[in-house]
């Protein structure tokens, strides 16, 4: 595709901290190329606001290659903006043509209030997985690839379910705020492995009921989550999530 430069107008949510209200305040952008990245996109922004004497818009990054989930931004009402299977990072500003308006929120759910601009506080999620998010082996030399068998349909579903980032894109995209897509894939991707054996009902009790504590909301399967996920992780995990709780509670150790 034709390389070519745009002007663009950006209503950025600005917001001092959780304690203080927001508000959009409006930008105009220009000379933007389409080879750059969105991010990149608002570092021009930023660079400008900061020559300006200007407080420049906080945004969470780190990896910017997809892999990290630190990215989170609401896109003209999509999570990650408008490419499927995406991440913000790996966003490109040909998705958008000379004169567009793009309008850039942070994550909208009361379990990951803001902190500032469009950075939110995700550390729910990381409570979640310190719930159980983990297998407890003895240390000492790495095991042999081929000691221990995995059927293929079952290393296959565990490997995509552990391609979730923890971007929390699921969640901003539930109307529930719901978290059940990102936990069901932490679940599975544990549950379907040998490894996970020993703690499987555990780690599913004490996860769920971490998810609630946290105040995220109940999944109603309306599968936004499955639609914005930058990883394809499928709600068919959540079915598997369902059934690791049931049978847990049922055979629980009192
Ligand atoms: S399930 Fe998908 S959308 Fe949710 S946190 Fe994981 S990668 Fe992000
Ligand atoms: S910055 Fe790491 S996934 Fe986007």
């Amino acid at each position: 595709m034709e390389h070519y430069n745009m002007n663009l107008t950006l209503k950025v949510w600005r917001q001092k901290s959780s304690k203080e209200q927001g508000r959009f305040e409006t930008y105009q952008v220009s000379d933007i190329s389409s080879e750059m990245s969105f991010l990149e996109m608002i570092d021009v922004l930023n660079e400008r606001l900061i020559k300006e004497g200007k407080d420049p818009i906080a945004f969470d990054h780190d990896c910017r290659e997809g892999i990290c989930g630190a990215c989170s931004m609401y896109i003209n009402g999509r999570p990650h903006g408008p490419w499927h299977a995406n991440t913000t990072c790996q966003l490109h500003m040909r998705a958008y043509k000379d004169g567009d308006t793009i309008v850039v929120e942070p994550w909208r759910a009361n379990s990951f209030p803001v902190i500032k601009d469009l950075v939110v506080d995700r550390t729910a999620f990381d409570r979640i997985v310190q719930a159980g998010g983990y297998i407890s082996v003895n240390t000492g030399n790495a095991v042999d690839a081929n000691a221990m068998l995995i059927e293929k349909d079952k290393a296959d579903a565990a490997f995509a379910a552990a391609a979730c980032i923890g971007c929390g894109a699921c969640v901003a995209a539930c109307k529930n705020s719901s978290a059940m897509l990102f936990l069901s894939a932490k679940v599975s991707h544990l549950a379907l492995l040998p490894q996970g054996e020993p703690e499987r009902k555990s780690r599913v009790l004490n996860m769920v009921q971490q998810m609630d504590k946290e105040g995220f909301g109940s999944c109603t399967f309306t599968e936004a989550c499955e639609a914005v996920c930058p990883k394809e992780i499928s709600v068919t995990n959540i079915s598997r999530l369902n059934k690791e709780y049931i049978i847990a509670g049922l055979t629980e150790d009192k």
